[in-house]
């Protein structure tokens, strides 16, 4: 019986696909596989240089037909088209999510354009050198101290596209510094030049009190150095990327070291704006906006196709198929590209920080699971950490793999014998990546017949179901593309769930509350209030 609170329009649909589901579960992939030789034709797509293959995953062409049924009953298309007019979508925060704006071109949005000039002439003055530290030195280090989106976007795409050159002048060297104890701050400060270094304060908010430390103690450190030099240090060492350009100016941000964006933008959705000022400064201005023009596609691409062909609508159905009609709720991220090591770490805000909600638009609970659990690695390197779990553990797991499907070599690094080198271990990671995902789905079926009788130790049992996700190489745009992707199918969920994907209230608790617990450390008073617990563990910590 289903629950009384979905709609009558989608009521007959959720039970076609709960009927559906109940013979899907008997399915296995091989068996899928062997009977229809058209598979992978008919459950993949292409679009923005992305080659999406969904073949893997535990339905047919009938339960995609069913999950686009109730997408509709959703009103999906209504809310895709409600998001990109700027409707309020952030029902419980009152305002737009409009992160596509800041990839649309000048015309359309110039106040977005105004703050990416801005952010090229910093860029520009600090590639070129023209960019003095208060004694007249070059910058040779930026280190951007954020937290959340204030550092995963930043952070996942200048190393992802470390590979590429800004079109001039010389990249300094990047540091990310995020982590609230002084674990990252105090050994990078020992080894950097205060004479040399720009620090970048990139919060949102400006009231994150992770970011707000870490960046207290670069300024002592640079007072330390500069004594009696404040005004000039404000000015030459600290650039601040905000929306909230009067708690920077409290902090001290120089006025012209100001990079504003806007409350309309959440923080895991800002890479796209000044936040992204590390990557500018590792691929250029120019990089910057192909990775812009990368996300543009992919937002033309969500707002115009056919829900049969959308790319984020398919991926989005395919989760919601997955968790709430197959009872999968884990999902590994696996990239086949040691450049897209942090991309696990952002989806994992991404989806998680986004879809981790539990309360409808009218206030019910939820009684179906939302978003699953996400966590991921490099895949070649998660094959020699967890994927023993996926292979002949007991819990079944989807799994994401994206991989380059060209190597690109980078610019002018290597030589001819070198190039070869690279491009042979780039064939030998992609056959891992095909490899894998090929024995999580058959299990022992993709092994040779002779390798069939096997003891149960040595069985795969497969059926796993996975999405390749092939790029057509690891470039700033299509990066864009990928990630805009990625942002888009987060929506499409949210809208089959009847979530805000918008908001982080849980999070915002976990901050008070936290507040809150400092003076008790320090001083141990208030502890008759608090549970058992956390009173041993104060007491133990003031011991
Ligand atoms: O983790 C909660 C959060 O509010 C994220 O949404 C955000 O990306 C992060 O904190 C950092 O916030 P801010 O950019 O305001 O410092």
């Amino acid at each position: 019986m289903l629950p009384d609170h979905f709609s009558a329009a989608e009521r007959p649909v959720r039970q076609a696909l709960a009927d559906h589901a109940g013979k899907a579960r008997h399915w296995h992939l091989a068996d899928l596989f062997a009977d229809d030789a058209g598979r992978f034709e008919t459950l993949s797509r292409e679009c923005c240089g992305l080659l999406v293959d969904y073949s893997k995953q535990r339905l047919t062409g009938e339960t995609l037909d069913l999950l686009r049924e109730l997408a509709r009953a959703r009103d999906l298309e209504g809310w895709i088209r409600a998001l990109f007019e700027g409707s309020d979508v952030n029902w419980t925060e009152a305002r737009p999510a409009l992160h596509w704006r800041l990839r649309e071109q000048a015309a359309a949005a110039p106040e977005v354009h105004d703050q990416l000039a801005r952010m090229g002439e910093i860029v520009d003055q600090v590639l070129r050198g023209q960019w003095r530290g208060c004694h007249g030195d070059a910058i040779t280090d930026v280190v951007n101290v954020g937290v959340g989106g204030s550092d995963l976007g930043p952070l996942m795409a200048s190393y992802a596209l470390a590979d590429f050159r800004p079109e001039h002048g010389r990249r300094p060297n990047l540091h990310f510094v995020s982590s609230m104890d002084g674990s990252q701050i105090a050994p990078l400060l020992n080894d950097l030049n205060p004479a040399t270094t720009l620090i970048v304060v990139s919060s949102k908010s400006f009231t994150t009190l992770d970011t707000l430390a870490n960046a207290e103690t670069a300024r002592a450190w640079l007072e330390r150095a500069f004594p009696d030099q404040q005004r000039a240090l404000m000015r030459c060492h600290f650039v601040g990327v905000s929306a909230n350009p009067e708690k920077m100016s409290e902090w001290g941000i120089h006025p012209c070291n100001q990079l504003l964006f806007w409350e309309w933008v959440g923080g895991r959705f800002s890479l796209w704006s000044a936040i992204g000022l590390p990557i500018a400064l590792t691929v250029g201005m120019q990089g910057f906006h192909e990775l812009l023009e990368g996300a543009r596609e992919m937002d033309r691409h969500f707002r115009e196709a056919p829900l049969a062909d959308n790319l984020p609508v398919i991926l989005g159905l395919v989760d919601v198929w997955n968790i709430n009609f197959l009872d999968i709720t884990a999902r590994a991220v696996l990239p086949y590209d040691g450049r897209l090591k942090h991309f696990p770490s952002y989806l994992e805000q991404l989806e998680m920080e986004s879809n981790g909600k539990s309360v409808t638009r009218d206030g019910t609970p939820v009684d179906y699971h939302t978003c699953p659990v996400i966590w991921g690695e490099v895949g070649s390197n998660a094959q020699h950490a967890f994927y023993q779990l996926l292979h002949q553990g007991t819990q079944p797991v989807a799994c994401d793999f994206i991989v380059a499907g060209r190597y690109v070599p980078p610019h002018g690094d290597a030589e001819g014998g070198e190039h070869q080198r690279l491009a042979r271990q780039h064939r030998l990671t992609l056959a891992n990546c095909l490899a894998q995902s090929r024995l999580l789905a058959l299990g022992g079926r993709a092994l040779p017949d002779d390798q069939h009788d096997q003891p149960a130790f040595k069985q795969y049992r497969g059926n796993q179901p996975s999405t390749t996700l092939m790029l057509d190489e690891l470039s700033p745009r299509r990066l864009g593309s990928l990630v805009a992707l990625y942002e888009h199918k987060v929506f499409v969920e949210s809208v089959l769930w009847g979530i805000n994907p918008f908001d982080q209230w849980g999070v915002e608790m976990g901050k008070v509350i936290a507040r809150d617990m400092v003076p008790v450390l320090e001083t141990g008073d208030g502890l008759d209030g608090l549970d058992a617990s956390t009173r041993g563990l104060v007491r133990r910590a003031r011991s």
